[in-house]
């Protein structure tokens, strides 16, 4: 302590044992997370995923478990993401009726009463792994947006409370809202992946997803990691064209995005804690080189504190497990 300054600042009082919890003023709920769901129309039994230890792509038939699960933890939401038995370029297996979205979504909705989005774009369901039409060697904005509309009029049919779309196309979330209130869907609500960065990050995701480009990248479409003006810009642009909810996304690399957005904006902020996050801590704690528990509770605790309503993320079921006292 410096010599004659009064009254000492003595921050560790209120370290204290039975004291410092009163501090605790940022708090992980399992109703503020939603779990990312992949579901393979391919398989008959789940199979893990080899990028995200302790992941898994489901069948339809693992469903019902899987809500059990997802209902015990008071998990807040599912995030559901297809994998088709066919890839053509038009992405039809994203908005057929009985596309493996639809068919998902409606076994969530047959075997729990939690809440349902859905991913919205087409790399999982195109052969080139694109989020968008391709024509002429690049992604055609506006020939996509019309496959988005049906996409989510589609998965709104087969009852998803939120549709979320991840493309990133100019203007996809003011064509989805047309789209949804021309066919009665009014209620259903848009998480909009405003400030989606083409990030590094999602390298074990689309090993899950099988939705690598194979061709170029995603920097046509995906925004600039290293430019801020561009993250506000989309946020802004997505809530003037009806997004109930916005996206940080990733989270970890971006909370000064999510910061930006809780303060600059009156709407509810979400922040992807996306796979190659996930798959970071969990190799290290496989290595046995950091406290798995520690750690997921403290990234997901400063992604609260940033300023997210709500985090989607892969730690969310054994989150939720470990605040209902149970070992995972
Ligand atoms: C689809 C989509 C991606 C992710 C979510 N939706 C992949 C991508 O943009 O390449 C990434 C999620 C993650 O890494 O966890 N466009």
């Amino acid at each position: 302590m410096s010599a004659g300054q009064f009254p000492y600042v003595r921050m560790r009082r209120l370290r204290r044992e039975g004291i410092r919890q009163l501090l605790s003023s940022v708090s992980v709920r399992p109703s503020s997370l939603m779990y990312p769901v992949f579901v393979d129309e391919r398989l008959r039994e789940k199979q893990p995923i080899q990028s995200m230890p302790g992941q898994f792509r489901y069948s339809i038939g693992d469903i019902p478990a899987l809500c059990e699960e997802m209902e015990r933890c008071g998990i807040g939401a599912a995030m559901v993401f297809g994998l088709p038995e066919t890839k053509d370029d038009s992405g039809s297996g994203a908005y057929g009726k009985d596309g493996i979205v639809q068919k998902a979504v409606r076994a969530i909705k047959e075997n729990s009463s939690i809440a349902v989005a859905t991913d919205l774009c087409m790399c999982e369901y195109t052969p080139h792994g694109h989020c968008g039409i391709v024509k002429g060697g690049s992604v055609d904005n506006d020939a996509t947006l019309e496959i988005y509309g049906r996409i989510a009029v589609s998965q709104a049919a087969a009852g998803a409370d939120i549709v979320a779309p991840s493309g990133m196309m100019d203007g996809q979330v003011a064509s989805i809202r047309k789209a949804l209130d021309a066919e009665g869907f009014t209620d259903t609500a848009i998480l909009a992946y405003s400030a989606k960065a083409a990030s590094s990050f999602y390298g074990p995701f689309r090993e899950a997803a099988e939705s690598s480009p194979s061709f170029g990248d995603r920097r046509t479409y995906q925004l600039n990691f290293a430019s801020g003006t561009e993250h506000i810009r989309e946020i802004e642009l997505d809530i003037a064209e009806g997004a109930d909810i916005v996206m940080v996304k990733p989270a970890l690399t971006a909370l000064d995005m999510v910061r930006r957005a809780r303060e600059l904006f009156n709407v509810p902020v979400a922040a992807y804690n996306v796979s190659g996050e996930y798959s970071m801590v969990k190799a290290a704690a496989l290595n046995g080189w950091i406290d798995y528990r520690g750690a997921v509770t403290e990234i997901l605790t400063s992604i609260f504190r940033a300023g997210a309503d709500m985090v989607v993320t892969y730690h969310a079921l054994e989150v939720a497990g470990w605040m209902k006292g149970e070992v995972v």
